[in-house]
């Protein structure tokens, strides 16, 4: 039986920290990120996304997580993010994903309800815990992208019957969180967030963690989120650090690749420090 990484969102929730899940594109990413997160002595999501699957990498990249996971003395869970079908969430199953996150969102509060119950059911049966999605998140996330007066909040009462009717391990909020970066500082609603929080009582996700600055997450640990999302800022911090590579290492890869890891690890080590606000566990 694999390890039931519900257990891990569930004790942040209630010790009040979070659980850092960084996005990944690429082998390196993931070294990164588990190199990063064992230094630290942290528990750590890494999550494959609807880029990478589109570039039909969820296999590969599922494979390189769990040979890390095997020999890290600290959880490493890998989660699907942002998966819009059933048929998806199999696939992710069957190729090994230990945690899956059903965003139907942008459907109908009925029809999000029934597609969110069966994939729980299929998950649980394997024990692998989900998180669901209520609410529209603003900014550009990979295939979806919802414009500034296209945001709608998470209703708290709506969020106790998604919760009550799902059966969802957690769920991501929208609470004035974008995808991507922010054109000015975010505010997240946090009274909102308190709410919620109280009407479901489960782990909460914020997705969108690129650019929130550190008071404001430390703000919505206290109000129940126990995962913060990042993506946006580690493929840039990533990016730029393979261009730096591979000008000062111009004939050598594993080099110019170090570099890239270097400086991505920077940025992980301050989300994970970020998230941990009564420090590391
Ligand atoms: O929303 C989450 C996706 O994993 C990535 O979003 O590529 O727009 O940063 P992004
Ligand atoms: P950012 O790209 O803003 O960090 O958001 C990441 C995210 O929410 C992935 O699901
Ligand atoms: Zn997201
Ligand atoms: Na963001």
């Amino acid at each position: 039986m694999p390890l039931y990484t519900g257990t891990i969102l569930k004790r942040a929730y209630e010790e009040r920290y979070a659980v850092p899940a960084f996005s990944v594109h690429n082998y390196a990413m993931i070294e990164a990120v588990v190199e990063e997160a064992r230094e630290l002595q942290v528990p750590v999501l890494i999550q494959i996304g609807q880029r990478a699957i589109r570039y039909g990498q969820m296999r590969s990249l599922q494979n390189h997580i769990a040979l890390q996971a095997a020999v890290s003395p600290y959880p490493v869970v890998s989660h699907l993010d942002h998966c819009h079908d059933f048929e998806q969430i199999i696939e992710a199953l069957r190729a090994g994903l230990t945690s899956c996150m059903i965003d139907a969102s942008m459907r109908t509060l009925d029809e999000n309800i029934l597609l969110t119950r069966k994939v729980v059911e299929a998950c649980h049966a394997v024990g692998v815990p989900v998180e669901g999605e209520l609410g529209a998140i603003g900014g550009v996330e990979d295939d979806v992208s919802v414009a500034d007066d296209e945001v709608v909040f998470t209703a708290p009462d709506v969020a106790e019957r998604y919760v009550r009717e799902t059966g969802v391990d957690s769920l991501a909020v929208a609470i004035g969180s974008a995808h991507g970066m922010y054109k000015r500082e975010p505010s997240l609603d946090l009274d909102r967030l308190a709410a919620i929080n109280r009407h479901c009582g489960i782990p909460l996700v914020l997705h969108g963690g690129s650019g929130i600055p550190r008071w404001q997450i430390q703000k919505a640990i206290q109000f129940g989120i126990s995962k913060i999302n990042f993506d946006t800022e580690l493929r840039l911090a990533y990016l730029e650090g393979l261009k730096s590579g591979c000008e000062r290492h111009s004939d050598d890869p594993f080099q110019a690749e170090q570099i890239a890891k270097e400086r991505l690890r920077e940025v992980i080590r301050e989300k994970i420090h970020w998230s941990f606000p009564g420090g590391l566990v």
